[in-house]
């Protein structure tokens, strides 16, 4: 039986998918180019996994790279949205924790999503991305940075559909953390402040590696 932070969090996703879309993102679209992707160096043909592409901008930028791109997405409405945005990349309509690959990945991207998992399914998730990631490969994962470390089922509070989601919120300690705890090394930290009139938000971004 599906958990019910799955079905709570596919049902917000679908209801939140036009308005993602319909955003203005531009401001933040330069930044990923010119300092969040800057140093990795991506080579034609490597592999990359998004996890939660949402509307599929990153998916797009992942193409144009020349990257072999494949997705996992919970929400069929934002799917239709990566579809669209990046037709290049192979996007698979299902909950992470549910999929497998018989091969790994140079890169596996997750932006903003790993917050929609409750602490006790982290293990499962850690587990299925290690075994994904190549021994040299990065896994870049991101997150805003809260004052407090709890979850709770939520209202996003920044967008005009008031639907409520499984949201877990970590402090920039309990972030790294997370991973140190699972293995993984930090290899690099960046942030972002967002500098959107209805969003002030600080991002923390973990590059890591096996
Ligand atoms: C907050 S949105 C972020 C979207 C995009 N990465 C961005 O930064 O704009 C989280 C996305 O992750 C997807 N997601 C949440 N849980 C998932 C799961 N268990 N498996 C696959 N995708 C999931 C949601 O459907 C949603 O599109």
């Amino acid at each position: 039986m599906e958990n019910n932070y799955i079905k709570v969090n596919k049902e917000a996703y679908n209801n939140l998918a036009k308005e993602y879309e319909e955003r203005n993102y531009v401001v933040q679209d330069n930044f990923y180019h010119d300092i969040m992707f800057k140093n990795l160096k991506f080579k034609n043909g490597e592999k990359l996994l998004e996890i939660g592409p949402g509307r599929g901008a990153r998916l797009k930028n992942f193409c144009d790279y020349g990257l072999d791109v494949t997705a996992i997405e919970l929400s069929e409405e934002m799917g239709k949205l990566c579809s669209k945005k990046a037709p290049k990349a192979k996007i698979i309509i299902k909950n992470v924790l549910e999929c497998d690959f018989d091969f790994q990945f140079d890169y596996i991207y997750m932006e903003a999503v790993i917050h929609n998992f409750p602490i006790e399914e982290i293990k499962k998730l850690f587990n299925l991305i290690y075994k994904w990631l190549k021994d040299d490969g990065i896994l870049i994962c991101t997150t805003t940075i809260d004052e407090a470390d709890f979850e709770c089922y939520e209202e996003k509070q920044d967008y005009k559909n008031k639907i409520k989601r499984f949201r877990h919120h970590y402090t920039e300690k309990s972030f790294e953390e997370l991973f140190i705890k699972h293995n993984f090394k930090i290899l690099n930290k960046k942030y972002r402040e967002e500098i959107d009139n209805t969003r002030k938000k600080l991002w923390q971004i973990l590059y890591l590696g096996k």
